[in-house]
């Protein structure tokens, strides 16, 4: 009977869906069943995101154009999403989103404790007919042991006949818009896996509304594996190229035209590029979530352990080289000043969550060399107890400082101009391969 009431509401766009966590993946999921026709609840606890979204830049950011575009839409529409911090409103929801961080504590180890307290917070208004979908990364086994366990133990629903239990890995690629991706939200295949076989293709067909490709996986350990997959896949790979990149410097060969070579084989070969570290909510931190998870099992995994290990080691490493150069060209006493340029975690994104800049930002103050940052998608930086704005993207200004050191090569940054007016550069990415006139020293 649920089941059926659920479908049909989804089918009539009557359904009223819930997201709970309104950052990188919350925020753009909303817009997407917002832009598909059904009525949405945002509830997120940061009350000044609430205020923010709610009366000044998310209508301006997003319902503008979406109005625009589809006046079907119209204002009667736009009155029907709430945003809150309130969790009352989950009584409302016929289908609750879960998209919470899943940090790691100092000691690296998973702390599911956001999922946890929303869940206690959310108690009081889960009911019968409802679905729960979980799309943090989590380690396999997590949605039945704590979400499904609660439900059963907690609120004594019979999952997948009176309630219904997803988990469904986000893959959104956190590019800024306009940037002209291939992939986007919707052309994206999503993972969809439940508790069983109903609770599966119930979720499956709900997420069909709002995107092209949903894959179904019976079993909730499948899919969030395969999102841990993914993930140590990129460390792993990130972690053999910025070895490689020590190596070849030691070997005095340059790791940017190797992998160039190595790049024009047009079978069995993935080029990742070398950097000054990895960063972001999810490689630097997903990795321990299956490393602590396979202990567990008595396993140990090596390449998990050890691609976590020279990740953070190649930062280290690019700071020692960074400070090498600085004493030869006597750059970084009194009076001389360096200029950070991008600090976002990779390229084209807003996002400076785990960023190797901010171990640069430490480094550099923790010595006292004078620097600032540039960086048009972070206009001002709180790190620790270090305050930043950046300064503007004016290439005219950069002619002042001893060097410019690139960490992250956003696509808006002209090359040409930087070299023109630049002194010396400290390239951590490649960033200026081709341009080998000038003073440009590549780490
Ligand atoms: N950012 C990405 O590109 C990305 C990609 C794939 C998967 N993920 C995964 O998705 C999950 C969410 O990541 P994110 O990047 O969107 O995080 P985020 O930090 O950008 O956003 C999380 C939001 O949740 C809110 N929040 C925290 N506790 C809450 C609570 N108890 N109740 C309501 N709101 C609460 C925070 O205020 C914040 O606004 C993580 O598990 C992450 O690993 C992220």
């Amino acid at each position: 009977m649920y089941y059926k009431i659920l479908k049909d509401k989804i089918t009539s766009r009557k359904a009223t869906v819930a997201i709970i966590g309104l950052g990188y993946v919350g925020l753009p999921l909303l817009i997407q069943f917002y832009r598909k026709g059904f009525n949405c609840i945002g509830i997120d606890i940061d009350k000044k995101k609430i205020d923010d979204i709610y009366k000044k830049k998310f209508e301006k950011n997003y319902f503008e154009s979406i109005i625009k575009k589809k006046r079907k839409h119209s204002v009667k529409k736009l009155k029907q999403i709430k945003f809150s911090s309130n969790y009352t409103l989950i009584s409302k929801a016929d289908i609750i989103i879960m998209c919470l961080p899943t940090p790691i504590y100092k000691n690296k180890k998973p702390n599911l404790s956001l999922i946890t307290n929303s869940l206690n917070k959310m108690s009081n208004f889960l009911k019968k007919g409802q679905l729960l979908s979980l799309e943090s990364t989590v380690a396999p086994g997590t949605t039945n042991k704590v979400l499904g366990k609660f439900l059963q133990d907690k609120k004594k629903f019979k999952i997948s006949e009176d309630f219904f239990l997803i988990y469904s890995p986000e893959r959104e690629n956190p590019v800024i818009k306009n940037i002209g991706q291939k992939f986007n939200f919707y052309n994206t295949p999503k993972i969809c896996s439940g508790y069983s076989l109903k609770c599966t293709n119930l979720g499956a067909y709900m997420y069909s509304k709002i995107l092209k490709t949903v894959v179904k996986t019976n079993s909730t350990k499948n899919a969030e594996m395969s999102k841990m997959i993914e993930n140590v896949y990129r460390s792993v790979n990130i972690a053999f190229v910025n070895e490689l990149k020590m190596l070849c410097h030691k070997m005095k060969i340059d790791i940017h035209e190797v992998l160039k070579l190595a790049g024009t084989k047009p079978f069995g070969f993935t080029k990742f590029k070398p950097g000054p570290g990895i960063g972001g909510h999810c490689i630097p931190i997903d990795p321990y979530y299956l490393l602590h998870e396979a202990k567990n099992y008595n396993f140990y995994s090596k390449f998990i352990d050890i691609a976590l290990k020279t990740n953070e080691e190649v930062t280290k490493w690019c700071l020692k080289k960074t400070q090498k150069i600085f004493l030869k060209e006597n750059i970084g006493k009194k009076g001389s000043k360096v200029l950070m340029l991008g600090i976002t975690y990779k390229a084209n994104i807003d996002d400076v969550r785990e960023s190797p800049a901010l171990k640069f930002f430490e480094y550099f103050k923790k010595r006292k060399i004078n620097f600032d940052y540039c960086d048009p998608y972070i206009l001002n930086i709180k790190h620790k107890n270090i305050h930043k704005k950046s300064i503007k993207l004016n290439y005219k200004l950069f002619k002042s400082y001893n060097a410019i050191l690139l960490l992250t090569g956003h696509n808006i940054f002209n090359k040409n101009k930087i070299i023109n007016n630049s002194n010396l550069i400290i390239d951590t990415r490649g960033f200026f391969k081709k341009y080998k006139k000038k003073k440009i020293y590549f780490i």
